[in-house]
């Protein structure tokens, strides 16, 4: 009898703590409390399981708080993956890394209302309504159901060679699918070069860090003074060569309408150029309300080569060139500018005032010219033998 309970209670263990996912699984995955984030939870975990689609999802255990989807090959997310009707109200994070996915569908995922950190990371999606002609991959409510996502991790989540108006598609995404409440987007390791749709991020209100390193930025050609809440501009390992005043500016004009929130902003490992150039962002930095991460060791390269933290330059010649150069610069167009104004005033006052007058004497000049251009002509044309005589 002893023995018998011993069993029993063995068997409940099991299935309490145990590692079955459901019989659907079949023995693949691993279910249970686990430690994730230094917190115990409820972890589905099908890491380099080789699936090939995302039936068994539809099967997850209720009970799921963290799912871990990675190193399987996905080639596209269907509609549902977490099933019709399953209501997974305790899922939280959702990891879909590394699946190979190209293509997920505009509701694939349902019934999602508390996952609070997607991620797709190391993924071959393509999102352009352009990329493929009969296949259409632009889907702008993929996110819509996740009414709660906090956090957006999209690293290298794009295929090589992604269009270049990954920008105004992303933009569609995020306009369509309602990421109110997003804090965090990862889009780290993109190849993106510029955005061409400046408004990209402006339908993400309480967007507070935008992770955009790795990438092949040049200047920061995006609105960022409609993200109300931005506290953090990952710019790490771009390809900045300087700073743009206007960027700058840009990034003084938030940060001086935030109220208790301290704007960031990473230029590390940028190649930045050890010339005039630097000036501005020299200034700026020592100025600014706005934090340049890591300021005191930001590298700039002499030559491309060496490496000199920008701090330390001497920056005299470029200080007197510059306000030397801007001086002359205002001084001189405002001259041009009000000497041009007189001379049209003067001109057209006298053209006005002596009409008549003038049309009287340009007669006479035009005809004598026309006649004058006659003559010598004739002459010229009389004189022109003369010479073979
Ligand atoms: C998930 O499974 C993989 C391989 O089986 C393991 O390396 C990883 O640590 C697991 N993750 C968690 C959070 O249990
Ligand atoms: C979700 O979590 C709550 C609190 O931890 C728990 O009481 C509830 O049973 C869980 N729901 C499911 C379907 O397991
Ligand atoms: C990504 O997709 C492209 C075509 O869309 C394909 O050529 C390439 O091999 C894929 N890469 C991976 C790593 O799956
Ligand atoms: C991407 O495009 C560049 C030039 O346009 C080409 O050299 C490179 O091979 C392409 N990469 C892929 C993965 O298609
Ligand atoms: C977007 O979400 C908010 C709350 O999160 C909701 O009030 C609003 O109606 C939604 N808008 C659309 C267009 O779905
Ligand atoms: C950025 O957007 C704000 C409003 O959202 C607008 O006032 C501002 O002019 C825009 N700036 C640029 C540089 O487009």
């Amino acid at each position: 009898m002893n023995y018998l309970y011993g069993v029993v209670l063995a068997l409940v263990a099991s299935a309490v703590s145990g590692d079955d996912c459901g019989a659907a699984f079949r023995g693949r995955c691993n279910c249970g409390m686990r430690e994730y984030n230094s917190k115990t939870s409820y972890v589905v975990n099908c890491t380099d399981e080789g699936f090939r689609d995302t039936d068994v999802l539809e099967h997850m255990p209720l009970q799921a708080e963290v799912l871990i989807f990675t190193g399987n090959y996905i080639d596209e997310l269907p509609w549902n993956v977490f099933g019709a009707m399953n209501d997974l109200a305790n899922l939280t994070i959702v990891d879909m890394s590394n699946n190979h996915i190209r293509e997920i569908r505009g509701k694939a995922y349902h019934h999602v209302p508390n996952v609070k950190r997607l991620i797709l990371n190391h993924n071959n999606l393509s999102i352009s309504r352009y990329d493929d002609d009969e296949y259409n991959h632009h889907h702008p409510r993929v996110f819509s159901n996740f009414i709660n996502l906090m956090e957006l991790h999209l690293t290298n989540a794009f295929a090589d060679n992604t269009s270049a108006e990954l920008s105004a598609d992303l933009h569609d995404i995020f306009v369509s699918s309602n990421l109110t409440k997003l804090t965090k987007l990862h889009l780290e390791q993109n190849e993106i070069v510029q955005f061409n749709d400046k408004r990209v991020f402006c339908d993400l209100p309480s967007l507070m860090d935008l992770h955009l390193g790795d990438n092949l930025l040049k200047e920061i050609n995006f609105n960022i003074t409609c993200l109300k809440k931005l506290r953090f501009l990952d710019l790490e390992r771009n390809k900045f060569e300087s700073v743009r005043p206007h960027d700058m500016a840009m990034m003084d004009t938030l940060a001086s309408h935030h109220d208790g929130i301290n704007l960031m902003v990473d230029f590390t490992f940028n190649p930045l150029n050890c010339d005039c150039s630097i000036f501005p962002l020299y200034e700026w930095m020592s100025k600014s309300k706005v934090t340049v991460r890591n300021r005191d060791n930001l590298m700039c390269f002499r030559n491309k080569k060496h490496q000199e933290p920008i701090l330390t330059l001497n920056m005299k010649k470029c200080q007197k060139v510059r306000t030397g150069k801007r001086d002359h610069t205002v001084t001189l167009v405002f001259v041009l500018a009000c000497l041009s104004c007189i001379l049209i005033v003067l001109v057209g006052s006298l053209i006005y005032v002596s009409k008549d007058k003038l049309k009287t004497l340009i007669t006479p000049v035009v005809d004598h010219v026309s006649k004058k251009v006659q003559y010598t002509s004739i002459k010229d044309e009389e004189a022109a033998p003369e010479q073979y005589v």
